[in-house]
């Protein structure tokens, strides 16, 4: 399958926010049923050995599912959090607030952010395949100067099997209309190991690169401390 960059409904800054909100709620119901916040806390226990406080950035946040996650999870292991959730979207903002994401919030595209801004671990989940490809390289660049610790993309696998689940699955579930145009086109938006293999060798960044169930490549590398 070759990658094919369909424009997603989602990135169309003439959405209405009740819309917006609606698909934000279905992405919440897909990550816990595909149990997508455990790689990037297996993630951050790594990162997080040897200390008892951590600030993380959360690139393309959304509703901010994964930081609450995130957030339970250093409360259970007595880790103090410094958390910030960064989306370009205002819908992303209010939902967060009001789903209680207690995360700073930062309304911005990620490449206007402030230059002064650092974290000790940059993640992001399904957010790397709304990028094409000359800017994946900058974000690649970009990560490694905003983390102190380590960074961590987590995407898609762009195969016929999750596009076949995601389309028949968002479709079964009544899931947001948004949601079932968004679904497919995302993996078809998505990765496959070679395309990661290049893109980290042509952005110059050290990088591991890791299959993770269901159909996701986790790409991490170190940060400039
Ligand atoms: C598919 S959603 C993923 C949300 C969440 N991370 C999750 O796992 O469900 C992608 C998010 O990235 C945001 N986004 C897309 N391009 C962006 C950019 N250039 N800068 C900041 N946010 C962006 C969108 O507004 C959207 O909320």
């Amino acid at each position: 399958m070759p990658r094919r960059l369909t424009p997603e409904i989602m990135d169309d800054p003439g959405q209405d926010e009740e819309a917006f909100r609606g698909a934000l709620r279905d992405l919440e119901r897909l990550n816990r049923m595909t149990f997508a916040y455990a790689p990037t806390l297996c993630f951050l226990a790594r990162m997080a050995r040897g200390r008892d406080r951590l600030s993380v950035l959360d690139v393309g946040a959304g509703g901010g599912d994964t930081l609450r996650r995130i957030a339970a999870w250093g409360a259970r292991r007595g880790i103090a959090l410094d958390l910030a959730g960064l989306d370009r979207s205002p819908w992303a903002q209010r939902h967060a607030a009001q789903a209680g994401t207690p995360a700073r919030w930062i309304t911005t595209d990620l490449f206007e952010l402030d230059a002064t801004e650092r974290f000790d671990v940059v993640i992001c989940s399904l957010f790397a395949h709304h990028l094409e490809d000359p800017e994946l390289l900058r974000f690649l660049r970009w990560l490694r100067a905003r983390a102190r610790r380590g960074w961590l993309i987590l995407d898609l696998h762009r195969h016929w099997v999750p596009w076949a689940a995601v389309w028949a699955g968002t479709r079964l579930m009544r899931m947001h209309p948004m949601v079932r145009h968004d679904g497919p086109v995302s993996i078809r938006r998505g990765f496959s190991h070679a395309d990661w293999k290049e893109l980290v060798a042509e952005a110059g960044v050290e990088a591991k690169i890791r299959w993770v169930a269901p159909f996701r490549w986790a790409v991490s590398g170190s940060g400039m401390a």
